[in-house]
């Protein structure tokens, strides 16, 4: 465990940056079966700091559904191609045994995402925030082990909203020294937001998906022309889309995550807000998110 901190120490020292008071660490923690939305977060962090750290772990702390973690990709070979090609300087790449050791007896004292966990995401997946603050503070415990005090900085993608508000909320409420950076959602060319979990998809189901980025697109549309939004209508789009099951599709403030309510939804925005959704497009459960700007 003590490797994540000795190579980043190595690389400063490399880089004599160790003397430097501005010098900082940017640190992208991810599950690895890397695909362009990792290697955009590298890549900011490596315009944005002197050193980049990645972690590839496959965090069974967050999981709920045993198939969903056994058959989650795992692709370090790849990954380690793709971190490089970012501009990664230090991989970290941690068994279950060395993050957990004993598992599954331990860990037994772990970081609660306390009401934040139980909503939207949270609200289908028990207990996968409180596994995501774990494995978050673990590592960013590790990465600030190697930074001989310069800030840290943690890059995290747009695409996961309510990770972005949690992990805000846990270095906020619990004094970490972390600064959370988030990043846009990256893309395919026909609008479907990149996920590891994708590559599950046959051809029908990425075409049936891409009704999320048509739903979140109506949404914005309608805001960026000051109309009202009519979240009713985009929920009834998804739910006509053969092989998509909507989850949910909810109009949130984009600070706190709570939900607007009709009173707010029947005029145009007085404040941006952000569109979320969640589908299954069997095998796999599908999140998207559009900001809506306000009127
Ligand atoms: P993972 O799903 O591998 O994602 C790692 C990071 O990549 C997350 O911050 C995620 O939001 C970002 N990301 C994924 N797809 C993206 C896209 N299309 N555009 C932009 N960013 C994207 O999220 C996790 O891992 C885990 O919960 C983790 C934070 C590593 C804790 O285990």
């Amino acid at each position: 465990r003590a490797a994540l901190a000795e190579r980043l120490a190595a690389v400063r020292a490399d880089r004599q940056v160790e003397d430097d008071a501005v010098a900082t660490v940017g640190f992208v923690p991810t599950m690895g079966a890397l695909h362009e939305g990792h290697a955009t977060l590298v890549r900011q962090a490596r315009a944005e700091n002197d050193v980049v750290a990645a972690s590839v772990f496959v965090n069974p702390l967050q999981f709920g559904d045993p198939a969903d973690l056994e058959n989650y990709p795992r692709t370090l070979e790849e990954d380690l191609e793709v971190l490089a090609e970012a501009g990664c300087d230090v991989v970290f790449a941690p068994s279950v045994e060395q993050m957990y050791p004993g598992y599954p007896d331990g860990p037994i004292v772990t970081v609660s995402a306390g009401r934040m966990g139980e909503v939207l995401e949270g609200a289908s997946r028990p207990g996968h925030f409180d596994g995501v603050c774990t494995v978050v503070t673990k590592l960013w415990n590790l990465a600030a082990a190697g930074t001989a005090g310069a800030p840290l900085r943690s890059y995290f993608g747009q695409k996961d909203a309510q990770q972005v508000s949690v992990l805000r909320r846990l270095a906020a409420d619990l004094d970490l020294p972390v600064e959370v950076r988030a990043v846009p959602i990256v893309r395919s060319p026909e609008g479907l937001a990149l996920s590891s979990r994708n590559s599950r998809l046959d051809e029908a189901g990425r075409q049936s998906a891409l009704v999320l980025h048509r739903a979140l697109r109506s949404l914005a549309e309608a805001a960026e022309n000051g109309e009202v939004v009519d979240v009713q209508a985009a929920r009834q789009m998804i739910a006509e889309e053969p092989g998509v099951t909507l989850d949910h599709l909810v109009v949130v403030d984009r600070e706190t995550l709570e939900e607007l309510g009709p009173e707010l939804l029947c005029q145009p925005l007085r404040r941006e807000a952000l569109a979320l959704v969640a589908a299954h497009v069997p095998p796999v459960r599908l999140i998207d998110n559009m900001v809506l700007p306000a009127a």
